[in-house]
């Protein structure tokens, strides 16, 4: 695990090095892609080709799936999940929290992870059971935060008909918690979870490249990362928090429950 770990990180650094050196002059060509708020800069795509290229010479059987390109059929028990810019409109206007994000799965569970936050200079990295870190420092997300003094974060995809009845969830909960943060990347926002420098988090809708490596360096910092009602994790729906605080939110996002829209 640690040779995944090793190429993994090596890696997201290299991306977002070329990403810091090309973004003052090259981020602004830009597509939008699921709807006019869901945007691609021309450096998503480079950043994505320099990770596929990297993986697959040391790697060449492995399968990649990645928010650019798609997945690849092939027979590796091997695949890499890439988001090569998690956060692109912070990305996009100049803001700061935007992370190259490398998980590795094995069998169908993520054994390493690594978010690179270039711009912030700091780099996660996490492998399963061994624990996740900052720096080379250990990560211990905060335990034992009641709901009332929970520091919550939350996105909200880009999905224009889902986002009434995130307002509506968000007015439920903001009353009840400390306060609401929407940061613009899971992958930081998961991270800051696992540094405690939030409590909570949660989001209806995102894609597995944003949450895959940082929800292991959020679990292996103590956090339950789940879906709603029992149900795993998924791009349907994304809940973390230490156990305790994790149940409290659970009851307030009911509404969120996809199963709920037919
Ligand atoms: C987005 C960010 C954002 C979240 C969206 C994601 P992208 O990823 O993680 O915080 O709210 O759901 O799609 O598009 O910047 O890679």
């Amino acid at each position: 695990m640690t040779g995944f770990l090793r190429l993994a990180e090596d890696i997201a650094r290299e991306a977002g090095d070329m990403l810091l050196a090309k973004r003052p002059t090259m981020s602004e060509e830009v597509e939008t892609k699921s709807s006019p708020t869901d945007v691609v800069t021309i450096l998503d795509k480079a950043s994505e080709e320099l990770i596929r290229e990297r993986i697959l010479a040391a790697r060449p059987g492995d399968r990649i799936l990645g928010e650019e390109g798609g997945e690849a059929p092939g027979e590796s028990e091997v695949r890499w999940i890439v988001d090569p810019i998690d956060g692109t409109v912070n990305f996009l206007y100049g803001l700061p929290d935007w992370a190259v994000s490398i998980a590795v799965e094995v069998d169908g569970r993520v054994v390493a992870g690594v978010v690179n936050a270039a711009q912030r200079g700091e780099v996660y990295t996490a492998a399963l059971g061994e624990g996740a870190w900052l720096d080379g420092e250990r990560l211990r997300c905060t335990i034992g935060v009641p709901l009332a003094q929970a520091l919550v974060a939350t996105g909200f995809g880009y999905s224009v008909s889902r986002r009434a009845v995130q307002g509506e969830v968000v007015a439920a909960v903001l009353p009840r918690v400390r306060d609401i943060r929407r940061g613009g990347s899971c992958a930081i926002d998961l991270c800051s979870l696992a540094a405690g420098r939030l409590d909570a988090y949660y989001e209806r809708g995102i894609n597995q490249w944003d949450y895959a490596a940082a929800g292991l360096v959020a679990t292996e910092s103590g956090a339950r990362l789940g879906g709603l009602l029992g149900r795993p994790v998924s791009p349907d729906f994304a809940l973390c928090a230490a156990p305790g605080l994790f149940e409290e939110l659970h009851d307030l996002l009911v509404p969120l429950d996809p199963e709920r829209d037919a």
